[in-house]
């Protein structure tokens, strides 16, 4: 593919001067040695993060900027991160939370997600977080595999927990967030009495929470946090990272991103989603840049606002806004002063050049794409201010990181040859285990390559560009969702018998998600029972994980052992050839 390169006139200094030097001559041992140790020599990502900016010049400087949808502000400097971080690792010893003990944050964009996620980590518990579009199912999965031990919630989510609650033995204490405590908590009024429910209440535990923490002394290599991300069968899996992953995280946020400590920057992810805690809470804030949260809906309208009002000069966000974004007009934009943007990037689902080059139109710079996956605790291919970028390629291998093209036989394909796109094992945010699951972990690697899972091609320049996935997975609006966990919602349905779950290609989804479902004997397809359907799985399951396209079948396509052929169902929805049919049954 060939698209005109994007020949950047830079006016500030990038923090990669020159890619392929930095490339050529990069140690990661090198990287390790900038890092501050515990004063016992031990190692926390957490204390990394925030302990040390709250101990050295950036103490008072605001490390988070947080506006809720109803326009409440807060500010928290690095020192007041570091000593709400410090309680929240005392509440959760006070519950008797040890090291690699399981504690997940089932919240939305509120403040308390990111301090409480440091406290986890600082006293070596592992964290794990929960998107708050997640349905009782979706919640019941995760919470059990893990055998999360504490549940931060709040009361607004509650409900959705009491349902699976008894089905959950291990989960010793849910905890709700009780917003309306916090600016009291803050400014040290008296606070409510704790409930007596089958749940405790936040700020009245952080009360009684001492400011002074000894934090876990960790190996690098010990457990930090987990997330739940799909792939084509079975259950979500529990992808584990380890306290050393923070390294490639620092590193490619000063590479990619570029960022620096001068900076603010706004990164629209949910910590739900890996891109929230790599680059909201860990690189970033290890570098000791402000970063601007914002909890409410997305609207162009205020996103411009809340870029003007923050002075944002970092924007990390992802090609399904970015479309939206430019569907709403460039003269929307004209209207804010958004002249403090100085970087754009993007990442999640492949970004297209129309997209790129809007970005141009409207804000005078182009969007860096970026690729990643959940597995891969940080971007392993950019672009870069310093490097020309050619709209539709996902740039070049992050420095620390080896990327190949590779047949299915472990040998690298040449120039312009479409396959298998592998990293070399090693990168130190690379995932640690699957959770309880050895069998599958193995399965990512062939030979010495870490398989993505994703196809793709490099150019003679080195560029990658990306072609599909090589499986069944779905990427809808930048979310992964795993066909099985839709289809399985589906089938839990009182009139659905079968059901088979694909990504149809959307101009602004990137994919969505088509059902073809089979109903039992006597049921009558209607939009009205469409609907009913999709409201189901939106409750049950999640939000964002309903199909939002049906189509009613007698029958589904099917191997001779009974397996649903996605593959065929989405050639004949494409109007594709339906290519090998060999082990189809009767259909
Ligand atoms: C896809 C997201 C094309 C890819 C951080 C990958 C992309 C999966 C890009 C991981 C990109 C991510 N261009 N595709 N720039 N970035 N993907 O785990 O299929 O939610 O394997 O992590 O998203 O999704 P995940």
């Amino acid at each position: 593919m060939k698209t005109k390169p994007i020949v950047k006139k830079l006016n500030f200094e990038p923090n990669l001067k020159d890619y392929q030097k930095t490339y050529d001559s990069f140690s990661y041992f090198d990287e390790a040695k900038k890092f501050e140790n515990l004063p016992d020599g031990g190692f926390n990502a957490a204390y990394t993060v925030c302990d040390v900016n709250a101990q050295n010049f950036r103490k008072n400087k605001v490390a988070l900027y947080w506006e809720g949808e109803e326009g409440e502000e807060i500010k928290l400097t690095f020192q007041e991160l570091s000593l709400l971080s410090n309680k929240v690792g005392n509440l959760l010893k006070n519950l008797e939370v040890g090291r690699g003990d399981r504690v997940f944050l089932f919240l939305p964009r509120i403040p308390e997600l990111y301090f409480c996620f440091l406290g986890i980590l600082k006293i070596g518990a592992i964290a794990g977080t929960l998107f708050s579009a997640f349905g009782p199912q979706a919640l019941e999965d995760r919470l059990k595999n893990s055998d999360a031990k504490i549940l931060i919630t709040t009361p607004q989510l509650y409900p959705r927990v009491q349902k699976i609650k008894q089905n959950l033995p291990n989960l010793k204490t849910v905890i709700l967030i009780d917003e309306e405590n916090r600016t009291a908590f803050m400014k040290e009024a008296k606070l409510k009495k704790p409930g007596k429910n089958s749940y405790t209440w936040f700020y009245p535990l952080m009360e009684k929470a001492l400011e002074k923490l000894h934090l876990a002394s960790m190996k690098p290599t010990d457990p930090a946090f987990m997330l739940y991300t799909s792939g084509t069968t079975g259950k979500p899996k529990g992808v584990v990272h380890q306290h050393k992953a923070l390294l490639h995280e620092c590193i490619s946020a000063r590479y990619v991103l570029d960022i620096k400590d001068t900076d603010v920057y706004w990164c629209t992810a949910d910590p739900g989603w890996v891109t929230g805690i790599a680059y909201e809470i860990l690189g970033t804030w290890c570098i000791g840049s402000s970063t601007l949260v914002y909890g409410g809906r997305f609207d162009p309208a205020k996103w411009y606002d809340l870029i003007q009002e923050y002075k944002v000069t970092v924007w990390y966000t992802a090609p399904t806004a970015i479309r939206m974004l430019a569907a709403s007009g460039t003269e929307l934009v004209k209207k804010y002063d958004l002249s403090s943007l100085r970087h754009l990037a993007s990442v999640g689902e492949p970004l297209n050049p129309e997209a790129v080059n809007w970005g141009q139109k409207a804000f005078g710079l182009p969007f860096h794409d970026n690729y990643w996956q959940t597995e891969t605790g940080g971007i392993v291919i950019a672009n870069y201010p310093s490097l020309d970028i050619k709209p539709g390629s996902m740039g070049k291998p992050v420095p620390g990181i080896k990327a190949e093209v590779i047949n299915n036989q472990g040998q690298p394909v040449g120039p312009y040859k479409e396959g298998n796109l592998a990293l070399k094992p090693g990168w130190p945010s690379m995932m640690l285990k699957i959770w309880r699951r050895p069998e599958k972990y193995q399965s990512y690697f062939l030979k010495n390559w870490y398989l993505t899972g994703d196809k793709a091609f490099k150019d003679e320049d080195g560029y990658f560009w990306f072609i599909s996935r090589a499986d069944d997975v779905i990427k809808t609006s930048g979310e992964r969702v795993g066909p099985f966990e839709v289809e399985s919602a589906l089938v839990s349905h009182p009139k659905i018998i079968e059901a088979g779950v694909i990504g149809k290609p959307d101009p602004l989804r990137g994919e969505l998600i088509k059902a073809f479902v089979t109903l039992k004997k006597g049921e009558k397809p209607s939009e009205k029972l469409k609907e009913e359907i999709q409201t189901y799985v939106k409750k049950h399951l999640a939000g964002h994980a309903y199909p939002r396209e049906i189509e009613f079948t007698d029958k589904l396509p099917k191997t001779r052992s009974g397996k649903i052929m996605r593959r065929l169902l989405k050639a004949k929805e494409l109007g594709l050839p339906l290519g090998d049919t060999s082990t189809l049954e009767d259909y």
